[in-house]
């Protein structure tokens, strides 16, 4: 089996890349290593898997490619991440990597034989959404960043619906593990705590978020290459949510130091909570999320540590 997996050096795109080396896929990974965030973290991120003879790696941008390999299937992770920084001009690095990215691969592969074509969407397509979120309400971003990656499921369905790509959209909630960007809540406090740094905490910290740990994510994927129907939607989210208190607190007790906490004002475009309902999911692909946020955190702590 073949398989393409886009973004294969960034936090999900590099998890995906081993699970499927070590299933014995052959695995073409493509990145242009953007300066988001430090090079040299999505260097590490691939270090094992560059030393697969079964791994292929091309550093380049999706839009630069001149062509694409045969593949049973795609992964498509690349993206332009984050939501806080795609207000103002930046929005036009979320328009390129996110919605003519996967323009151009659904272009491409709309006259190739494919199995599947696995999109990595996001919960900030919901907005400010009623809990728990489900995916036949009406999406309603509130960030740029959740306008571009709607606008990209869009094109995944239009693409099924026109010519037959097998897409399958999968709505991550806020994707945790190790790995993970350094952008990113979770990234950020674990390592100030662990320093004796202060953090910065947008808002009261009573907002609350549905946290999925990545081997959850994974797992997600490969059901949905295997189990997925052609243009639907499923959520994938831990099952339940925390608020941002809790969530420090629960770092605090496993890393047996106390945050230093630096209040800060609500960020625009933050949805205040996610909580997906994952029945759809549970049902049509067989997927269950078996990590807990206790879990999570600890397993998560234990890789900081490692160094
Ligand atoms: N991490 C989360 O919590 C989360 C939640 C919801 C959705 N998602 C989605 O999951 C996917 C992976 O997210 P992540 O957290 O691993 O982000 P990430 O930034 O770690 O990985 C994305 C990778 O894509 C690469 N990339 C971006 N544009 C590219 C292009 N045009 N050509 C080639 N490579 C390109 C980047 O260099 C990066 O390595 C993204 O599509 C993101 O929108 C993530």
């Amino acid at each position: 089996m073949k398989a393409l997996v886009t973004g294969c050096a960034g936090f999900i795109g590099s998890h995906i890349t081993d699970r499927l080396l070590a299933d014995g896929y052959e695995v073409t990974g493509i990145d242009c290593f953007t300066d988001y965030y430090a090079r040299s973290i999505k260097v590490s991120n691939i270090s094992d898997a560059r030393k697969n003879p079964r791994f292929t790696f091309i550093e380049k941008d999706i839009l630069e490619m001149a062509s694409f390999p045969d593949v049973d299937y795609i992964f498509h992770e690349a993206a332009q991440a984050g939501v806080r920084a795609s207000w103002g001009s930046s929005f036009s690095i979320y328009t390129r990597n996110n919605i003519e990215a996967t323009q151009r691969l659904l272009e491409w592969f709309k006259d190739k034989s494919l199995t599947k074509f696995v999109y990595a969407s996001s919960s900030s397509v919901y907005g400010d959404a009623p809990l728990p979120m489900r995916e036949d309400m009406k999406p309603q971003p509130v960030s740029p960043y959740g306008v571009s990656k709607l606008a990209a499921e869009h094109l995944c369905y239009l693409y099924w619906k026109n010519y037959g790509v097998p897409t399958v959209s999968l709505r991550y909630f806020t994707v945790y593990g190790p790995r993970q960007r350094p952008d990113m809540a979770i990234n950020k406090f674990v390592k100030a705590i662990t320093h004796g740094d202060a953090l910065t905490l947008y808002g009261d910290g009573m907002q609350t978020r549905d946290f999925t740990f990545v081997a959850d994510v994974i797992e997600a994927n490969l059901l949905a290459a295997q189990n997925g129907s052609s243009g639907d939607v499923y959520n994938i989210g831990g099952g339940s949510r925390i608020t941002v208190n809790d969530l420090i607190r629960e770092m605090e007790q496993q890393c047996q130091k106390v945050a230093k906490i630096v209040p800060s004002s609500e960020q625009k475009g933050d949805t205040r909570d996610t909580l997906a309902d994952n029945r759809k999911a549970r049902e049509s692909l067989g997927w269950l999320p078996k990590i807990t946020v206790h879990e999570g955190i600890e397993q998560y702590v234990r890789w900081v540590r490692k160094g």
